[in-house]
């Protein structure tokens, strides 16, 4: 029960699902694994993702995680249904259809626009997912090569990430979207560059919070929930690990106040609720 929860991304991203988590299982122990050797996924291939998601579902389960996050919309795109298969004894979770099940729930039969990596756009999950909940949706994708880059880089305030997101969202304004994905588990840190290229009026869904609903459903059902926090959460990263831990307490909310560096990897260790 009081075994960790397993999340992870190719960088900071994930930290928008992991800070989810925090806040509505607060009792739920993390192990983060953001894996900044290959940071940015958005223009690998889609096969090769699928290899670093699987691989690092694997490094998690090894390290107890009872359940896990595929926070990576490419890794729940290409990897999700193969990790599943793999190991069928733990629930492994996914983001994009959560965020396709929300984005159906508030769209009132408008189109809805989905901001995410070239890789998630390529892979169609998206609008396989829609389509899954209402196959009349009409589903527009935008590529955003350069928001990870923006944030991994801490310029998810800047005017640089205002321009940008103009000119990704204008594509979606014109099409009629009322409803907007944020399709790259990055993008809830740039929400703010978001909403003024938006304007009012338009729905920004972040599919980490009915991805965290599913999850906390799911470790009830089998009753691993947590009955209390014990330990402290862990964080491997696969390379450059500068700025990690600054730029990754602002990303969750917390400090991470302790950073211990393995050989290739470093772990970073917030002690709980200090
Ligand atoms: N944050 C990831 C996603 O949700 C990957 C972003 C990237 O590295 O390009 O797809």
């Amino acid at each position: 029960m009081r075994s960790p929860i397993g999340i992870f991304d190719s960088g900071l991203g994930g930290l928008s699902v992991a800070r989810e988590v925090i806040r509505k299982l607060p009792q739920e122990r993390i192990i983060y694994f953001a894996d900044t050797a290959h940071v940015p996924y958005g223009e690998r291939p889609l096969e090769e993702i699928k290899g670093f998601a699987l691989d690092i579902t694997r490094f998690l389960i090894e390290r107890g995680a009872k359940a896990v996050v595929m926070a990576c919309n490419m890794s729940s795109a290409v990897a999700l249904d193969e990790a599943r298969t793999r190991w069928p004894d733990v629930p492994i979770l996914g983001v994009v259809e959560p965020g396709a099940k929300v984005a159906v729930r508030t769209c009132d039969g408008r189109p809805i626009g989905v901001l995410a990596t070239t890789g998630t756009v390529k892979s169609e999950a998206y609008a396989r997912a829609v389509g899954r909940f209402d196959d009349n949706i009409v589903v527009v994708q935008q590529a955003c090569p350069k928001f990870v880059p923006l944030v991994e880089a801490g310029l998810a305030d800047s005017e640089e990430a205002e321009a940008v997101s103009r000119d990704y969202v204008a594509p979606l304004i014109q099409a009629g979207c009322g409803t907007i994905i944020l399709g790259c588990t990055h993008y809830p840190f740039l929400r703010r560059a978001i909403e003024s290229a938006t304007g009012p009026g338009i729905s920004i869904v972040d599919p980490a919070e009915e991805t965290v609903l599913e999850l906390a459903k799911v470790l009830n059902e089998k009753g691993i929930a947590s009955d209390a926090f014990e330990g402290s959460h862990l964080f491997y990263a696969s390379g450059e690990t500068s700025g990690f831990a600054e730029l990754g307490s602002r990303f969750l909310g917390e400090p991470i106040e302790r950073v211990i560096s393995l050989q290739a990897s470093v772990v970073c260790v917030r002690t709980h609720g200090s």
